[in-house]
């Protein structure tokens, strides 16, 4: 029998993952079988990139900050392991739950397994089939060593199987959907930003880039911003501007191509959804801000060769643009503000009823072990 002295571990450490675990420590804490304490790796450290989140999202502050900071991928990744062990030996969870697919995600699991600690995995199924993103090797391993797969969309649940995993694996729909339906409300009452900003809703265009595949090839960069610049002619462009991808424009000394764009700091979740809400169109690299577009009905072009989250291109409210053409991505702004056909409705994303499905079956699992 279970007792609530037992303990839960979930890792996050980066922005998105704050946002996907948020919902979730929710319905943990409603429940008061397990109790969910929470490991921040510290790989997201500026304020504005980590603790505005705890704060806006009616989180408990992390039980631990491992304070690991950014590096190479395999100095993050050791790193995160080497101080997350001595934190799983101390506090004995039944089980760790990791998100999404960054080196925090990998990390994560890596360490409860060599430990025999079951592993929960949300966001868990998606491929891009892209092994030269680094968000994708991470995937595929937390995949293959996790004991629960939490599948946002019914695809994720073909990709795990096409690898064989069958077992435990739950279709439930997608956390950042709990989120956007849960803050969105309070985005509109206490989104304070857009005051600064003299934008007309439904009168700009919102943008973001950080993805290793464009913020370190100049050419693929550069690109980019001249794009925004172009669109900035027509319609104010919002760039909240990543730190990856502020440290490359300096590096590639590209700082003169943001001429005309409204160049801001990272913004809060409360702050972006308002800003998402309220654009005529989003362009980004995101996965996340990909998905949140479609949840607030604004069109989307996304600046990669593919992507995960293939429903919304099935919908018509995403295109792909690939980034080493200039053309394709004006080609591709073009034809989304000028699209004339039909956008479609997605079921996938579930009912804004994820997290609780998640933690009901987390129960279930451990009672049965
Ligand atoms: C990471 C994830 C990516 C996710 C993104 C979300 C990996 C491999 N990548 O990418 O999947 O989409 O987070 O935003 O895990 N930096 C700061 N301050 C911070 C954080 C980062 O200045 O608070 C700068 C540092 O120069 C750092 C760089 O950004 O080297 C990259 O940070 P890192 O966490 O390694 O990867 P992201 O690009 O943020
Ligand atoms: N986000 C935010 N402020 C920003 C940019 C993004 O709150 O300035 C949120 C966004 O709404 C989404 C999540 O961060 O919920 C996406 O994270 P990011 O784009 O960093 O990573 P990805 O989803 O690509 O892994």
């Amino acid at each position: 029998m279970s007792t609530k002295n037992e303990k839960i571990i979930s890792v996050v450490g980066a922005r998105p993952q704050f946002i996907k675990s948020a919902p979730v420590s929710h319905a943990f804490r409603k429940s008061s079988r397990y109790q969910e304490i929470l490991v921040h790796t510290g790989q997201h450290y500026d304020k504005n990139m980590s603790e505005t989140f705890f704060d806006e999202l009616d989180m408990n502050p992390p039980a631990y900050n491992l304070g690991t900071g950014s590096g190479s991928h395999a100095e993050q990744t050791a790193e995160i392991m080497r101080r997350l062990e001595p934190v799983l030996l101390k506090e004995k969870p039944r089980l760790l739950i990791v998100y999404g697919d960054t080196n925090s995600t990998l990390a994560g699991a890596l360490t409860a397994s060599k430990l025999h600690i079951p592993i929960a995995h949300i966001e868990s199924g998606l491929r891009s089939f892209n092994r030269m993103m680094p968000e994708e090797i991470n995937r595929i391993v937390t995949d293959h060593i996790s004991n629960l797969l939490f599948c946002p969309t019914k695809q994720a649940v073909l990709n795990l199987s096409s690898e064989g995993i069958k077992k435990n694996v739950f279709y439930c729909g997608d956390v950042m959907f709990d989120s956007a339906l849960e803050f969105s409300v309070k985005s509109e009452q206490k989104s304070t930003s857009h005051n600064r900003l003299t934008v007309e809703k439904n009168g700009y265009v919102l943008a973001t880039v950080h993805r290793a595949e464009n913020t370190d090839n100049r050419q693929r960069l550069s690109n980019i911003l001249h794009a925004l610049v172009k669109v900035a002619c027509d319609l104010p462009v919002i760039l909240p501007l990543h730190p990856r991808t502020r440290k490359m424009i300096r590096h590639f000394a590209l700082e003169d191509c943001l001429e005309g764009i409204s160049v801001i700091e990272p913004l809060g979740y409360l702050d972006m959804l308002y800003y998402e809400k309220n654009a005529s169109l989003i362009i980004t690299d995101s996965g996340g801000i990909q998905k949140e577009a479609y949840f607030c009905r604004v069109p989307c072009v996304t600046l990669r060769d593919e992507t995960e989250w293939v429903e919304t291109l099935d919908a018509h409210w995403n295109v792909l643009a690939d980034a080493d053409s200039i053309e394709s991505i004006n080609e591709q702004i073009h034809a989304t503000l000028t699209f004339p056909g039909i956008r479609l409705n997605i079921d996938e994303y579930g009912d804004g009823r994820a997290s609780i499905k998640i933690v009901q079956e987390v129960e279930r699992y451990l009672d049965n072990l």
